[in-house]
């Protein structure tokens, strides 16, 4: 049987081993990360809200990992009164890996969900990824779970009681992949942007 819980101190090799496959990256062992980690475990207050490392374990195997957390700088850099208006309603994915004998399973599948479901639970807009614009087995994993993929120049544009807001493509070799969580929201695309509806 398959279990989704938070990570766990003494999950911190697994979660270092799983945080270097999702960042194609080794993970210093000596990081401020992984120290805060080994202190604190997968739940951590950070700007903004709670940085969460959810892990699958399986026969008492850590299989998979998702890491969490608001996009604190991108919220930094905005107005205070949207700034307001965002926190605790989007949410990044940071790092998202299964172990290689572990894949095609459905286990990123239920990671993804359960990070969709917690964010829904705080009124939450959407979540988003940044995905290598060369990782053909990532970018098929967010577009099979109902990611929407920013792949060209056109933004996400969206209004909110503080006024109109947009998430743009980035242009260091990743697309964004997003998606609404709220249930019966979703994202549309015209010639110029893509937009959540209904609004
Ligand atoms: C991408 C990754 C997280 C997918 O994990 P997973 O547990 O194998 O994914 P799931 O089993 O939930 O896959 C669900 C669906 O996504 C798609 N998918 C997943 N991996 C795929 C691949 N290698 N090629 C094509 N489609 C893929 C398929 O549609 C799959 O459904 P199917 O198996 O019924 O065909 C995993 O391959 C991984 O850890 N890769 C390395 C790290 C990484 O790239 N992380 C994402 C960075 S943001």
């Amino acid at each position: 049987m398959t279990v989704i819980r938070l990570a766990t101190p003494p999950d911190l090799t697994a979660v270092r081993e799983l945080l270097g496959i999702a960042l194609h990256d080794t993970i210093d062992p000596t990081s401020p990360a992984l120290k805060i980690f080994k202190k604190r475990g997968g739940r951590v207050a950070v700007p903004f809200g709670q940085s969460l490392i959810h892990v699958t374990e399986t026969a008492g195997n850590v299989t998979g990992l998702i890491h969490t957390a608001p996009p604190v700088v991108w919220l930094q850099s905005l107005p205070h009164a949207l700034t307001q208006i965002l926190q605790g309603r989007v949410q990044q994915i940071e790092a998202l890996a299964v172990a290689p004998e572990h894949r095609r399973t459905g286990t990123a599948t239920r990671l993804i969900d359960t990070a969709e479901k917690l964010l829904r639970k705080q009124r939450g807009i959407f979540n988003f990824a940044k995905v290598r614009a060369d990782d053909p087995a990532a970018l098929a994993f967010y577009t099979r779970v109902g990611y929407t993929l920013l792949t060209d120049q056109r933004p996400l544009v969206f209004d909110t009681k503080a006024g109109p807001l947009d998430l743009a493509k980035l242009d260091d070799g990743y697309h964004v992949a997003v998606k609404a969580v709220q249930p019966g929201t979703t994202i549309g695309e015209t010639k110029y942007c893509y937009y959540l509806t209904p609004a």
